[in-house]
């Protein structure tokens, strides 16, 4: 028998009546409703503590919401997942991100083959090449040792390890050879172009990360720097071609292959798996920045700490889960109360790229519009996702969610202790009390958007300007320091929440088909505009954009004439 869509069946239909109710209910009466809403809604797992009570819902919803997720089959979507079902359908093949995290002594056979041994020989390699960075061993073509390391990358290729090399960058290990890691992503070469006119070639090494290693925009950075390293080192005595190629370049990719063509040496390519998504890959080899930031013992925590959460998402009852806790109030928000923007808002400057690493890993995961077997969905799916440093967007766009006509869910995020370990005990002092300034701005922030007026005492009537609505839900997830650990349980966390949204809205959250026919029509324009040929077959307003660039071109030539 076909399964009714979600949305026409039962926990769903109780749920859309149930908020009937609820959408006039303000946050600020929920609370005078009942005292112990903190600790009715609060949850701890793997170092993070995960407050939902300033959800704008009630325990029938939180009964109802659990329903749903059990009538969508989460638990056995969950195992699935974990266990190496090929759960990405349109692409048949797992997701097994979560694979990249297991301790060596686990054990997972997915269609015969144990996976553990090859993910750990992976970071095994890894260790040697770090260690071999850290040893001021790894010489450039001239024989200097290698300082700065690019990562070329983009997206899932980027974005995670930007967010992690910058989110732990005080855990750099002592003692060891000091590597500077950079990051260049856009196809226009501003990063890089920063970089070459810096950096000296003699210490400069690229990683080249692309799991699909056919990414233009990452394509055209290595081949400026590869360009740039050939033509400043070439001049060189005893270096030739080859030796740049060897020292100066690293490959991370699923595709040994295109590594090969591209001249990567064998035993300079990291590989990872057709079965692990770009935005789910940080864990192997695109981690490797990060490792050499950080070193290889620091990265191994990370993993440890995803790989508790991972237990916890797989063990944990439905009504205790943090990821599926997480998930369900984002549904509960976009689904019932029509809030369909999200915002994400760090309280710690180390968090400074999490905000952009989520957007990819949430809108590229669930915005999609069709069901597993191609059915249009009938409700809505991702939100619009941004953010930015809590307290800097408190100076920025906190107007709109104060007074805006806008209802937004925000995620409060924060250490709850930070800088007690500056050796300098009056900077120590200082730096601790900046924390704790920063702890009370994320606290009051999100008490105004629950309250509103009622935050402050009643001092007579105000015009409408000075008033504030309230009633913004919210979520704060507080972890008892910010470590390699609890970062890996973090960003786990909104992994699994992604998941169980998926599971929930029958989407696939694994494939991005989206970006796909953006990245022909780009090559097709491309070949327009280089060639000066096939106009005529594009529309008046993409013709008229093409010919104001040939214009601009003819007159910069003549100028320079
Ligand atoms: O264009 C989207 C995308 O495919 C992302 O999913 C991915 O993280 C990024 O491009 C980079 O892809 P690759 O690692 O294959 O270069």
């Amino acid at each position: 028998m076909t399964q009714l869509p979600i949305d026409q069946r039962g926990a769903w239909r109780a749920l859309a009546t149930h908020a009937e109710t609820m959408r006039g209910v303000h946050l600020r009466d929920l609370f005078a409703a009942a005292t112990g809403r903190h600790a009715a809604y609060t949850r701890h797992a793997a170092g993070l503590t995960l407050d939902l009570s300033k959800q704008r819902w009630s325990d029938e919803t939180f009964a109802l919401l659990l329903d749903l997720a059990r009538e969508a089959g989460l638990p056995e979507a969950s195992r699935a997942l974990l266990d190496g079902e090929r759960v990405n359908v349109s692409e048949d093949r797992p997701a097994l991100h979560t694979a990249l995290r297991l301790p060596a002594d686990a054990l997972l056979v997915v269609e015969g083959e144990d996976l553990v041994p090859g993910v750990h020989a992976t970071l095994d390699r890894m260790a040697t090449m770090v260690e071999r960075f850290h040893a001021g061993q790894w010489r450039g073509a001239t024989g200097k040792a290698i300082r700065n390391v690019v990562n070329l990358g983009v997206g899932g290729s980027d974005l995670g390890p930007l967010m992690v090399t910058h989110a732990l960058a005080d855990y750099r290990p002592e003692g060891v050879h000091r590597i500077e890691v950079h990051f260049a992503s856009t196809m226009d070469g501003s990063q890089l172009a920063d970089y070459l006119s810096r950096l000296n070639p003699e210490t400069t090494l690229f990683v080249l990360s692309s799991k699909s290693f056919t990414t233009i925009d990452t394509l055209s950075n290595a081949r400026t720097a590869r360009d740039w390293l050939m033509s400043r080192l070439g001049q060189e005595e005893g270096v030739d071609d080859g030796l740049v190629m060897r020292q100066h370049f690293i490959g991370v990719s699923a595709s040994p292959e295109k590594m090969n063509d591209w001249g990567i040496a064998p035993d300079h390519q990291l590989e990872f798996w057709e079965w692990v998504g770009g935005r789910y890959s940080l864990w192997g080899g695109i981690g490797l920045p990060i490792a050499l930031v950080v070193g290889m013992g620091n990265f191994r925590e990370l993993l440890a700490g995803a790989h508790a959460m991972d237990r916890h998402f797989r063990e944990a009852e439905l009504a205790d889960n943090l990821p599926v806790l997480l998930a369900l109030a984002g549904i509960w928000n976009v689904n019932f109360l029509d809030i369909r923007a999200h915002s994400i808002l760090p309280y710690d400057g180390r968090l400074e790229y999490f905000a952009a690493y989520l957007e990819q890993l949430e809108m590229e995961s669930n915005g999609k519009s069709v069901t597993h077997d191609g059915r249009e969905v009938g409700y809505s799916t991702c939100p619009v996702l941004w953010g930015q440093l809590g307290p800097n967007a408190q100076h920025a766009f906190y107007q709109l969610l104060h007074q805006g006509t806008q209802a937004v869910e925000c995620d409060f995020i924060a250490p709850l202790v930070r800088y007690d370990d500056v050796t300098d005990e009056a900077t120590r002092d200082h730096l601790m009390s900046q924390h704790r300034l920063t702890l009370a701005n994320c606290f009051a922030q999100s008490r105004v958007l629950m309250l509103g007026d009622d935050a402050v005492e009643d001092d007579g009537p105000r015009p409408g300007h000075k008033r504030y609505r309230g009633n913004q839900p919210s979520t704060t997830v507080l972890l008892e320091r910010l470590t390699p650990a609890t970062l890996g349980a973090l960003i786990a966390l909104y992994e699994h929440k992604v998941f169980v949204q998926a599971t929930i809205w029958e989407i696939n959250p694994f494939d991005q088909w989206g970006v796909e026919l953006g990245k022909k029509i780009a090559g097709e324009t491309q070949r327009i505009l280089e060639s000066h040929q096939g106009l005529e077959a594009m529309d008046d307003s993409t013709r008229a954009l093409i010919e104001a660039v040939w214009q601009a071109e003819r007159a910069a030539e003549t100028g320079l004439r």
